[in-house]
């Protein structure tokens, strides 16, 4: 996907106005390179949350005022889901003004700008829509409202469980779950049935199917997922990992279990997915947007993304040339292990900024977006996973999203993100698996150097 500097779509009735000026801000603290996010140093102000007088009447029942909504695109496909959900919000709230500011694609990229912006305390965005991983580091580092000191018991009672167990950190609730991504194998039908393959429920059988196809001559890649050096390949290492058996950090949190059979296991196959031919070496390159590209306009036969490839290789102006060609199923496992494989809990949470001026008005959004409408409008347009129970399990809301139909069956696992330290930690096996598969360096050589990266992470403190 790429960065947006302006909205698109943008429909006159909108009234959405992109924060040029935070765009370029954002451009700028990308470039200053600052992946690791070292903002608590820069003496983050606490927050002005939890001990407000507003907090009483903040309960999110305000009617009026603006809020400024930092989100990265959803999806790249049209319509914008940002621009219809806040056409949606302003229509059932005509007296609260939304501005988008559109926010960097890169999940690193995005937290790298948010924390510098927060901690030199900025009142804008009021909102901002983060990360499922950043509440222990947001939270340690005072860069987002508590927002259980504002919001029910009842009101978080509504979401499927462990999403807001994913957004506490030390007994407090710091995100509102938007919407859950899991990992999913998105597959070319028409590709499958003309080489008379089933599904590969392995991902040994995947390689070689993806091989066969390719050497067939029916797509120039076989299967494409995220090999870039950024939190993706983290989530796409978790995968193979889970599905091996394997752990990153022990129950306590306080030092790696990467060196494992397990952890070679993952390592090595996903080398021998570019060595085979089965994967291109430049899917060391890809984020979500390259791979979901290459197989959106025929070029490759398997896909690993997330819940918005449906939507996105079903509609054909995104543009997809393979309409109605498309299957999508839990993602493969390895012999002997449980079956389906892992697939990695992503998504993205609505934060709250601590220095906000607007914190009334940015509950009663925060509120409409986990409603009913929003949550179906999530779902049925854009094929994401909603976070009420309600919507979850609607029967009609599942006819409309085949991917949400499948999500019973997906056997899940989550990121070390609980120590606020997880983005080091995340650091140390991107950085160190993205030279491995370039073959720079061995499986084994690769995890130990993670390991040993991890472990100061985890015994250090800062961010
Ligand atoms: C998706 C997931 C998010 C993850 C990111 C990695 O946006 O929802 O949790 O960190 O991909 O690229």
């Amino acid at each position: 996907m790429k960065i947006l500097p302006m909205v698109r779509g943008r429909r006159r009735s909108a009234q959405v106005a992109v924060a040029c000026a935070a765009v370029v801000l954002a451009a700028a603290a990308c470039s200053s390179g600052s992946s690791s996010g070292s903002a608590g140093s820069s003496g983050s102000s606490s927050p002005a949350a939890g001990g407000s007088s507003a907090a009483s009447s903040a309960g999110g029942s305000a009617t009026s005022g603006s809020v400024t909504w930092w989100a990265s695109p959803i999806t790249t496909s049209q319509p914008d889901p940002r621009v219809v959900l806040i056409d949606a919000f302003e229509k059932a709230y005509p007296g609260i003004k939304v501005n988008l500011q559109s926010a960097p694609t890169d999940t690193d990229t995005n937290r790298a700008s948010l924390i510098t912006t927060i901690s030199g305390g900025a009142s804008s965005p009021d909102v901002f829509m983060g990360d499922v991983i950043w509440p222990a580091q947001f939270g340690k580092a005072g860069l987002a409202v508590p927002l259980s000191q504002y919001l029910p018991a009842s009101y978080w009672a509504a979401f499927a469980p462990g999403l807001v167990q994913g957004a506490t950190y030390n007994g407090q609730v710091y995100g509102s779950p938007l919407f859950e991504d899991q990992g999913f194998l998105y597959y070319r039908k028409d590709l499958l049935a003309k080489e008379h393959l089933a599904v590969p429920a392995t991902w040994p059988e995947l390689e070689a199917d993806a091989v066969k196809i390719k050497a067939a001559g029916l797509v120039k890649y076989g299967y494409v997922w995220q090999g870039a050096s950024y939190e993706g390949l983290t989530c796409n290492f978790m995968e193979f990992l889970g599905s091996a058996g394997g752990s990153v950090l022990n129950s306590g949190m306080t030092s790696s279990t990467l060196s494992s059979p397990a952890g070679v296991q993952a390592a090595s196959f996903m080398r021998s997915l570019i060595t085979s031919g089965a994967s291109p070496a430049a899917v060391t390159t890809f984020q979500e947007g390259q791979a979901m590209s290459a197989f959106a306009s025929g070029q490759a036969a398997f896909l690993r993304n997330w819940d918005y490839g449906w939507s996105y290789s079903q509609t054909k102006s995104s543009p997809s040339a393979v309409v109605g060609e498309v299957g999508v199923s839990p993602l493969p496992s390895f012999a002997g292990q449980p079956s389906p494989g892992t697939s990695n809990i992503g998504g993205w949470n609505l934060y709250i900024n601590p220095h906000s001026k607007n914190i009334a008005a940015d509950l009663t959004f925060i509120k409409w977006m986990a409603g009913m409408d929003a949550q179906t409008i999530l779902a049925t347009q854009f094929s994401e996973i909603p976070t009420t129970t309600a919507v979850r399990d609607s029967a009609a809301v599942k006819a409309k999203n085949p991917v949400l139909a499948i999500v019973g069956q997906t056997r899940l696992i989550p990121r070390p993100a609980g120590t606020a330290a997880y983005a080091k930690v995340s650091q140390a096996i991107y950085t160190n698996i993205n030279s491995m598969l370039s073959g720079a360096a061995s499986p084994g050589s690769a995890l130990s150097a993670a390991s040993s990266q991890i472990n100061s992470a985890v015994s250090s403190s800062g961010l």
